[in-house]
């Protein structure tokens, strides 16, 4: 079992459509349980797999212990996916979670809830504030989607910064390249210095998932796009397997 958030202080980076396709590679080439769960009030992860928006705003409800996450999860139309959706609720969250006092609050959810799911995938807002601190706190990996730029290696240096300052453990942290367009030399520039980082290209099929609301695999399988989610999930899974066993080198 694991919590694979999806995270980035900055926003369209990437992080709701890389969460959506890696919640598909992960229940239908892994074969895993998984639970896609959008902590970000604007819904996109819904919205991705053609959720009707929540119109009882209830999401909110869950931190506080009100409602069971049973109440609040839909099936996808894909087997072994399921999502915990956002709505508008969770605008309120942060400043609930800081109220609470429970610096632990999503970690303690994460935990009941990877009883029933082997993969947590987690759909973070572009924000620094004690929801994201939390979800450092709860997660075994964290994906930080990154435009190559000059400027993306800053980005990450700052949520590195940040995610040490808010957990005694930090967990492992994977750069993906998101945007990747390899006919611009400030892409090349920004892949040959850090060979090592998967990179997702940018092409107008992922614009489409939006569009069509569902995941790349499914309406462009052999797409150099869906191909790329495909070698990204199948590291990632690799990662997990080497934390599980030496989580101190990892
Ligand atoms: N690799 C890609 N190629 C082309 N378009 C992309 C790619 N990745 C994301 N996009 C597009 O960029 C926009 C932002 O993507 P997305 O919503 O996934 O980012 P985000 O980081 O979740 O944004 P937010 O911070 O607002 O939640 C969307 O229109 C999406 O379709
Ligand atoms: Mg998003």
């Amino acid at each position: 079992m694991a919590v694979i958030a999806v995270y980035s202080s900055k926003g369209g980076v990437g992080k709701t459509t890389i969460a959506a396709n890696l919640g598909w590679c992960s229940a239908q080439i892994s074969l895993r349980r998984t639970l896609l769960w959008d902590l970000d009030p604007a819904d996109g992860a819904g919205f991705m797999f053609a959720l009707e928006p929540q119109r009882r705003r209830q999401a909110r409800s869950l931190f506080a212990g009100d409602v069971p996450a049973s109440t609040l999860i839909q099936q996808s139309s894909y087997p072994g996916l399921d999502l915990l959706p956002a709505d508008t609720s969770l605008r309120e969250l942060d400043s609930m979670l800081l109220r609470m006092g429970q610096r632990h609050r999503i970690a303690t959810l994460s935990r009941q809830l990877v009883r029933c799911y082997d993969r947590l995938i987690l759909d973070c807002p572009p924000m620094l504030n004690e929801l994201s601190a939390q979800v450092m706190r709860a997660a075994t990996l964290v994906i930080v989607p990154l435009p190559p730029s000059p400027l993306s290696a800053r980005a990450l240096d700052h949520v590195v910064e940040e995610i040490r300052r808010h957990t005694k453990r930090p967990p492992p942290i994977l750069p993906v390249y998101s945007m990747m367009d390899r006919r611009r030399s400030l892409h090349q520039e920004a892949l040959a210095a850090n060979p090592a980082w998967p990179a997702i290209p940018m092409v107008s099929n992922l614009e489409q998932c939006a569009v069509q609301r569902r995941p790349i695999g499914t309406f462009a399988p052999r797409t150099p796009a869906a191909l790329a989610f495909m070698r990204l999930w199948d590291g990632i899974e690799r990662k997990l397997a080497r934390i599980a066993d030496a989580p101190e080198l990892a």
